[in-house]
């Protein structure tokens, strides 16, 4: 298996090039614990020696997610893919144990049926040919395995604050990401089986002078680098004078939706 190689030149259509901000990717304060769904599949194999279980973490950014895997489970086998080497050389620092791929999701050099337990986190919405990420990721599945994309769903959260002050950044969403119901389709039309999903909303009132300081440091989501520079300054404009209006300690309200898409291949 190659690890991560020199940089490459990433195409136009890309939606965000992390090497440009992946030494400030990591906020303080978003500490990972273990993936609950790879603890719920280990628990439900458990009869089938769970030692030999192989994960892939597809999109795996600065490897947060695999180094806390790793502290739980240290004998499982675990590859970090990501696009960029910027993101995999911090991931590198971060745990050692763990093997970093460079690679695209839609095209993974990896052989058939290597990996028991695939994860996407917050990535699928960069790729642009999802129906070939999808077709990898049973290809690349053991017989039994299983794969869990974790997202935002933007058509759940009309509401949210940087939607709000950033129109564009859902319009580019909703064409970056896939309705529910289409992933899960497309997910059963390539083989997979016991498709779920499963959704987590939450509401909240968000304090404006803090969601200032976060949308003034543009690298810290992607909805916000994605936009073209005058919607984004535009949005800050308004947010700023509605600092000065209302108040730093002022609220707004905002609402986040994340949904969870399991599916197994067939055993
Ligand atoms: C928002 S970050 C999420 C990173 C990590 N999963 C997390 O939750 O912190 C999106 C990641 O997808 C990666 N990415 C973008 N396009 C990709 C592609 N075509 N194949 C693999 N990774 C890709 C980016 O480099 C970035 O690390």
């Amino acid at each position: 298996m190659e690890e991560i190689g020199q940089f490459q030149m990433i195409s136009s259509s890309q939606r965000v090039d992390y090497d440009r901000i992946a030494h400030l990717y990591d906020e303080p304060g978003r500490d990972f614990d273990a993936d609950t769904n790879l603890v719920e599949f280990l628990n439900e194999k458990a009869r089938d020696k769970p030692s030999l279980c192989r994960i892939l973490d597809m999109g795996c950014g600065t490897g947060k997610q695999l180094a806390a895997n790793h502290d739980k489970f240290p004998d499982r086998q675990a590859v970090g893919l990501d696009l960029f080497h910027g993101m995999l050389l911090q991931a590198r620092k971060r745990c050692m144990e763990v093997h970093w791929l460079q690679a695209d999701s839609a095209n993974p050099p990896l052989a058939g049926n290597t990996f028991d337990y695939i994860s996407n986190q917050f990535s699928y919405h960069h790729v642009q040919d999802k129906k070939r990420m999808i077709e990898s990721t049973f290809r690349i599945l053991r017989p039994g395995g299983r794969f869990v994309i974790t997202n935002l769903d933007p058509w759940s959260m009309s509401g949210w604050i940087v939607y709000t002050y950033f129109p564009a950044s859902r319009g580019r969403d909703l064409a970056d990401f896939l309705p529910v119901d289409q992933l899960m389709a497309l997910m059963q039309r390539l083989g997979f089986w016991n498709i779920d999903a499963k959704y987590k909303h939450s509401r909240n009132e968000e304090n404006l002078g803090d969601f200032l300081k976060y949308a003034s440091e543009r690298h810290r989501t992607s909805q916000l680098m994605v936009i073209p520079d005058a919607d984004y300054q535009k949005g800050l404009s308004t947010l700023r004078e509605d600092v000065k209006r209302l108040g730093k300690a002022s609220r707004m309200p905002s609402e986040i939706c994340l949904v969870c898409v399991t599916g197994d291949k067939p055993g």
